[in-house]
């Protein structure tokens, strides 16, 4: 078989830049080239691939980030964005760069981590990753004083809207002390481009970015981006109505006096982890969302 070289954080080449795109676009519809441009691809998020001719043909993601675990601090490396041309498949290359990065950050992390999605659960496996579960977290709630002043709506195409974000993101504290995220302003910029932009508001009072959507009875949280503890109950008082009877919440919800349900979440990909040393990946949790390569 051909050798190819492997090419790492090569953001800043244009040329590789755009063949990473056009096979992320193949391969999952999904184009990283705004995100760049307007300067949210940080150092944290770290291509691996394999380059044929001046051609992207398989990669690895690493992103760089932090876990906060029952406020203790874990060092996590999540996987993301793993893809070999159709015209590659089933020569090795995946597992190569798998390795490749396996080797390159060994005893570097706690926790290695990734999501995969449904046609790939027996890959994993192959590297030592173990499948491990999610909570999903909810609340009944209707609010007796609904009060919607103070709710300014960010928009997710406006550069200084972003830059805004950008900011908060960068000085916030993890969405929780019981399982959050730290160093994931890059990422988390992704879904404000991407997935949240018509769904982000800043709540004045509590000097708080709340993402969240609302239908018929039923509030979606996906983040509360917050430079200090924030009072929910005042964030819910703008952002519920008199329809509202759940709150789902898109991470692991830490507020105190507030119990939570929970139940088995079943989203449409799976978790995958790899630790170091007697780390553990915590049970009961949610990743949040916002932070999902
Ligand atoms: C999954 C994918 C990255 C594999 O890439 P690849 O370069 O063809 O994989 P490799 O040739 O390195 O395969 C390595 C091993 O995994 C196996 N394998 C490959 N694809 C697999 C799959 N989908 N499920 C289970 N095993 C798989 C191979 O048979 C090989 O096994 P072996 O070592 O026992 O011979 C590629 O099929 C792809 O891009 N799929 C679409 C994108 C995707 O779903 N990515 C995962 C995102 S979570």
């Amino acid at each position: 078989m051909t050798e190819f070289n492997i090419y790492k954080d090569y953001k800043h080449n244009d040329e590789l830049r755009r063949s990473f795109n056009e096979l992320a676009t193949t391969v999952f519809g999904i184009n990283f080239e705004k995100w760049y441009q307007k300067g949210y691809w940080n150092d944290r998020y770290i291509p691996y691939s394999y380059v044929d001719q001046g051609k992207v043909i398989a990669n690895v993601s690493v992103n760089l980030l932090d876990f906060i675990v029952d406020g203790e601090r874990k060092r996590a490396i999540q996987i993301g964005t793993v893809m070999t041309h159709p015209d590659y498949r089933n020569r090795g290359l995946s597992a190569k760069l798998m390795n490749h990065v396996l080797a390159e950050y060994e005893n570097q992390y706690d926790i290695m981590y990734l999501f995969a999605n449904q046609t790939v659960l027996d890959f994993y496996p192959k590297f030592g990753f173990q499948r491990a579960s999610e909570a999903q977290f909810s609340i009944e709630y209707t609010p007796s004083n609904p009060n919607v002043t103070g709710l300014n709506k960010l928009d997710g195409s406006n550069k200084n809207d972003l830059d805004f974000i950008y900011k908060m993101a960068s000085e916030r504290k993890p969405v929780s002390n019981k399982f959050g995220t730290i160093n994931t302003e890059g990422i988390s910029m992704f879904y404000s481009i991407y997935v949240f932009p018509d769904d982000t508001y800043y709540v004045e009072d509590e000097d708080a970015i709340v993402i969240f959507t609302s239908e018929d009875e039923q509030v979606d949280i996906f983040d509360i981006i917050s430079r200090k503890e924030i009072n929910l109950g005042n964030i819910l008082s703008k952002i519920t109505n008199t329809n509202t009877k759940k709150i789902i919440f898109h991470y692991t919800p830490d507020y105190p006096g507030i119990q939570t349900q929970s139940e088995n979440f079943n989203g449409d990909d799976v978790l995958f982890v790899k630790t170091n040393g007697n780390n553990t990946f915590p049970n009961q949790v949610k990743h949040p969302i916002t932070s999902k390569a």
